[in-house]
């Protein structure tokens, strides 16, 4: 683990993803309608998990009003956005992937934003001149179910830096660092440079930080870039690929990682490395 003069505060990370989670929803258009019936249906199921677990652990007042507190400062500390997705998201993943095929999906992650600068099939990500980390090429093709290239086909990809932080949720990384839309050639193929990034350390002096802390669980995410894959007429997928033999990797505290999402990057050139990934999307 290195140390750095940069702490992953709770305030320039959590705060941030509220905020960008905020102006995410202001753009979004027609929020579907719910019924009565389906909020009291999952509501109850929800009280009904709750309930279970109090009775089950035989949960104090103490507890309770600890409890409460707590989430108090979650609301407070605005990690929200933070906390489930790290805690729940995969759940909800694993539930919207049960009717898809082609790349498995992961967890979209509190970090996205959306709107980067379009670039061409061979590229190097927007980054520092003095950016840190291992050289990376990243290379692969987007095809359909049936092994045919996708015209179109678009990766919007970002990633951490070599020390674990977010463009946009740290005030030391210049906005847009590590982030861009690459549009693919007419086969469907990229060819990306960048760096590999580090394994992401949830904040920890926040209230999630400070939940990992009290349960003696680890803070730590393995390192991997992040990808929303698309083309027109077929169904995006959102998906996360890691380093093989990488850190935590079986130990995500995010719960996201898949075997079928983990590349095994060879080395290249001088002191770099390429992997290859080729994206398999779904028609609609
Ligand atoms: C969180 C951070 C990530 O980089 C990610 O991919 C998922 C979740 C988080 O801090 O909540
Ligand atoms: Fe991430």
């Amino acid at each position: 683990m290195t140390t750095t003069e940069h702490s992953p505060t709770a305030a320039g990370a959590g705060a941030s993803a509220t905020q960008a989670f905020r102006a995410g929803r202001s753009a979004d258009t027609g929020a579907p309608e719910v019924s009565a019936e389906r909020i009291s249906d999952v509501a109850s199921a929800v009280l009904d998990g709750v309930h279970a677990a109090i009775r089950a652990k035989k949960v104090t007042y103490g507890e309770f009003q600890a409890a409460k507190q707590w989430l108090i400062d979650v609301g407070e500390g605005r990690e929200w956005p933070l906390l489930l997705d790290v805690f729940v998201e995969h759940v909800v993943e694993e539930v919207a992937a049960e009717d898809q095929h082609g790349t498995k999906g992961s967890i979209l992650g509190p970090y996205h934003l959306p709107g980067q600068p379009k670039l061409p099939s061979e590229t190097t990500l927007p980054m520092r001149p003095d950016e840190k980390g291992v050289p990376l090429m990243f290379t692969g093709q987007v095809r359909d179910v049936d092994g045919n290239p996708v015209v179109g086909a678009e990766l919007d990809i970002w990633h951490a830096d070599d020390e674990g932080y977010y463009s946009g949720f740290a005030a030391h990384v210049p906005d847009g660092n590590l982030r861009g839309v690459v549009v693919c050639d007419g086969q469907g193929r990229f060819e990306i440079s960048t760096i590999k990034p580090a394994p992401y350390q949830i904040p920890t002096d926040g209230p999630t930080g400070k939940l990992l802390e009290a349960a003696g669980w680890h803070p730590w995410r393995p390192a991997h870039l992040h990808l929303i894959v698309s083309a027109p007429g077929h169904r995006p997928i959102t998906t996360q690929l890691f380093f093989e033999g990488g850190d935590w990797l079986k130990d995500d505290v995010a719960h996201a990682t898949k075997p079928d999402l983990v590349l095994d990057p060879q080395p290249h050139g001088d002191n770099g490395l390429r992997a290859e990934y080729n994206f398999v999307l779904e028609r609609i």
